[in-house]
């Protein structure tokens, strides 16, 4: 186990209705509060509502801005400093899913930089400081409500880029699965291959005797494997969607990454999908990360054996450990079909013409290779792309 610092310093306020303490939460931190939020989900299931209710009853001075598309864009993100600025605010609230959650990080860093922001995001600056932010989960997937990370599209270059900085973590998340109820199958699904993606991206560690993380790392793998099929068939089921909900924030707050090193190639390998069609995230994920495992099992077949046993149930044999490790990575493929996800790059309109440029974009700012399990470099990423054709 490696040496490390762990500090994950968001307030999680989970359960029934704990959206109304939305308005006390921010007053703990600010005076002047944007509310930012995304298309019509909220205004839909009343969350709109009871969020101005709270913020009101609280006596905060509040201004908002609405319209963050999955796949948050830089543009809006340009447009909340300005606003920001203009109103003197000096906390953000963000309602909504990972793609809010983000833009409103990126507010919160724009807004005390004298530069632009997608300076952050591309390498040419380190932030220094931010906003403090806050957040109401509606949909868990990223993590995004206690990680440190925001990840933004740049639509004029076709970059979707991101910055990781420490003081991001929102402030306190708001968290009720009763709010997850409204979301569409599809958006759950993307969720679970999410979190699942999270907690499989640390998993896959050249770090030996990790004992106790890799075991964290399997719960949360089957706790969401679990309860995914229960919230498909009764999206009302809140114990499962609360399973879930949790593990979300539990597999991206860093616990899972505490004396180990991560990989993260598979996201990096998205998030060029992602800027390419507009593929939603777990989408991506759900395409990409089989085809990395079977591009790398053969690094150390054991961890995969592992994998195949201890979370798919796979019988493992002695004689042929990589049918075994085959075996894991074809029911988690499996897993994500049943679904209703995507698994290959044709279903999403991605075609081999395609894999050399996004492979030379995952690279583009990261300076070296791809990935720590694996070193990636361009023509490993477009074999992986050939493998999830
Ligand atoms: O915009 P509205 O109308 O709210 O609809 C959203 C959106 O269309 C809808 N939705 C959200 N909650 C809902 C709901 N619909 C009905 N009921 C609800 N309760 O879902 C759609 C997708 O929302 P979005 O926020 O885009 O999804 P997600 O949470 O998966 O976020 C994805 C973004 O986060 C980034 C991804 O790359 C992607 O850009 N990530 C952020 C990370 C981080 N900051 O730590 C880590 C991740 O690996 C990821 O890269
Ligand atoms: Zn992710």
């Amino acid at each position: 186990m490696l040496d490390f610092r762990f500090l994950s310093p968001t307030e999680i306020i989970f359960g029934k209705g704990t959206e109304t303490a939305a308005g006390e939460e921010c007053k703990k931190y600010g005076k002047k509060v944007l509310f930012h939020y995304g298309g019509q989900s909220i205004k839909k299931s009343g969350l709109y509502d009871a969020i101005v209710a709270s913020l009101k009853a609280a006596g905060l001075d509040f201004v908002e801005l609405g319209g963050v598309q999955p796949n948050p864009r830089l543009r809006l993100v340009r447009e909340g400093i300005r606003l920001c600025r203009e109103e003197g605010v000096d906390f953000i609230l963000a309602v909504g899913g990972g793609s809010v959650i983000d833009s409103a990080k990126a507010i919160a860093l724009g807004v005390p930089y004298g530069g632009d922001v997608w300076d952050f995001y591309i390498g040419q600056a380190q932030p220094g400081q931010a906003l403090p932010t806050g957040a109401v989960l509606t949909l868990p997937a990223t993590g995004s409500e206690a990680s440190r990370a925001s990840v933004i599209t740049d639509q004029d270059s076709g970059l979707k880029r991101s910055v990781n900085f420490e003081p991001s973590r929102p402030r306190f998340a708001i968290m009720n699965p009763e709010l997850t109820f409204t979301l569409p199958p599809f958006q759950t699904a993307c969720g679970v291959a999410d979190i699942m993606s999270h907690a499989m991206e640390r998993y896959f560690t050249a770090v030996p005797h990790v004992e106790l993380t890799d075991r964290l790392c399997e719960a949360v793998l089957k706790t969401v494997i679990n309860n995914a099929p229960m919230v498909l068939s009764e999206p009302e089921n809140y114990d499962a969607r609360a399973e879930i909900m949790w593990a979300g924030t539990l597999a991206h707050n860093d616990l899972l990454t505490t004396g180990r090193v991560s990989d993260f190639a598979s996201h990096m390998i998205e998030h060029e999908l992602s800027a390419f069609n507009d593929v939603a995230h777990g989408a991506g994920l759900a395409i990409v990360f089989p085809a990395w495992m079977r591009y790398v099992y053969k690094h150390d077949v054991a961890r995969f054996v592992r994998f195949a046993a201890e979370v798919w149930n796979v019988e493992p044999s002695y004689f042929l450990p990589e049918r075994t490790a085959l075996e894991g990575i074809k029911r988690l493929r499996a897993f994500f079909r049943s679904l209703g996800l995507p698994v290959s790059l044709a279903e999403i309109g991605v075609y081999p013409e395609h894999f050399e440029a996004l492979a030379k974009n995952t690279r583009r700012f990261k300076g070296g290779k791809v990935g720590n399990f694996v070193k990636l470099d361009t023509d490993d990423i477009i074999e992986i792309l050939r493998l999830a054709q």
